[in-house]
């Protein structure tokens, strides 16, 4: 089984795990560490779950897609009602700032904003950014040639807010566990009529008849930002792409099935169910495809 390329390692060693005391953040123009880390309880992201968060790569320092993600992040904040968040300008200099506390390059970042404390004059978001080493994001399976893939147990629902990236993660959090016990890497979400939506941390592709399908984002499912690049960028591979139904059945046969999110990239899958999924062809195209645009930084 070809291991699939992308980074393993970084250019230097780590910082400590995730949520470990010493830990930098930043959080509201400044570099805390510990327990200084601090959000207020009448904060509404705190209080109620009421955030929106992106997930992105970093590279040699440089955050990728960065417009995109800042793009989702603001249009989401605007059409839920938010209060103004900090200025993309800012959060990226403090994306640089804390990449240097840490001593990370190649990261993944994490940045939230929450619909603030009420009462303000003006309301401000509260806002925040974490990074860690993007090494230890990564699926085992990538290591192994594919990622492996287990069905929710429980039927998903995403609901009218399913296409923003919310901080109300439980039913998200719920199917990760699911893979975790399962010793998978990703909970393929399907809805109680038996339709497959979306991975619980990313946009879900199969391969069929000669093209590549991915439910509608009418469906509810977050428009993630690497299937908007696998849809734009398939054609220039030759390749034929589209929206459509994929029902859950159907992936028990599918000759191949592949997963997207800014952290992981393409990454073809090799069971679902521990069924191998036969082939991966196309889901190895765009994955190269897609390191190579993030070695060249975008
Ligand atoms: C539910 C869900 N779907 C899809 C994605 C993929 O989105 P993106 O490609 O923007 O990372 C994510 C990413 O975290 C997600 O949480």
């Amino acid at each position: 089984m070809p291991e699939l390329s992308g980074r393993r390692k970084t250019t230097r060693p780590g910082p400590a795990p995730e949520h470990a005391p010493g830990r930098a953040l930043w959080i509201n123009g400044r570099i805390v560490r510990g327990a200084e880390a601090v959000l207020s309880i009448f904060d509404r992201g705190a209080r109620d779950g009421e955030g929106l968060f992106e997930t992105l790569r970093v590279q040699r320092a440089e955050p990728l897609h960065w417009e995109l993600h800042m793009e989702r992040l603001v249009l989401s904040a605007a059409e839920l009602g938010f209060p103004v968040p900090e200025a993309p300008e800012r959060l990226r200099e403090g994306l640089a700032e804390l990449l240097k506390a840490e001593g990370l390059d190649d990261a993944v970042a994490r940045i939230t904003v929450t619909r603030g404390v009420p009462g303000g004059r003006p309301t401000r978001t509260g806002a925040w950014i974490d990074v860690e080493r993007h090494g230890a994001r990564r699926w085992k399976g990538i290591g192994r040639g594919g990622a492996r893939v287990i069905f929710s147990k429980r039927p998903f629902h995403p609901g009218a807010l399913g296409r923003y990236k919310t901080t109300s993660r439980l039913a998200f959090s719920l199917a990760r566990e699911e893979a975790r016990a399962a010793g998978a890497d990703e909970t393929v979400l399907c809805r109680e009529d038996g339709e497959a939506l979306e991975g619980a941390t990313s946009n879900l592709f199969v391969v069929a008849d000669g093209e590549i399908r991915t439910p509608p984002l009418a469906c509810g499912i977050l428009p993630g930002i690497v299937r908007a690049w696998v849809l734009s960028t398939s054609c220039l591979l030759g390749l034929e792409a589209r929206e459509a139904d994929i029902a859950r059945a159907s992936l028990a046969d599918a000759r191949e099935i592949f997963l997207t999110n800014s952290v992981q990239g393409v990454v073809p899958v090799a069971t679902v169910d521990d069924h191998p999924v036969p082939d991966r062809e196309i889901g190895l195209r765009l994955h190269e495809a897609y390191e190579e645009m993030a070695r060249r930084g975008g």
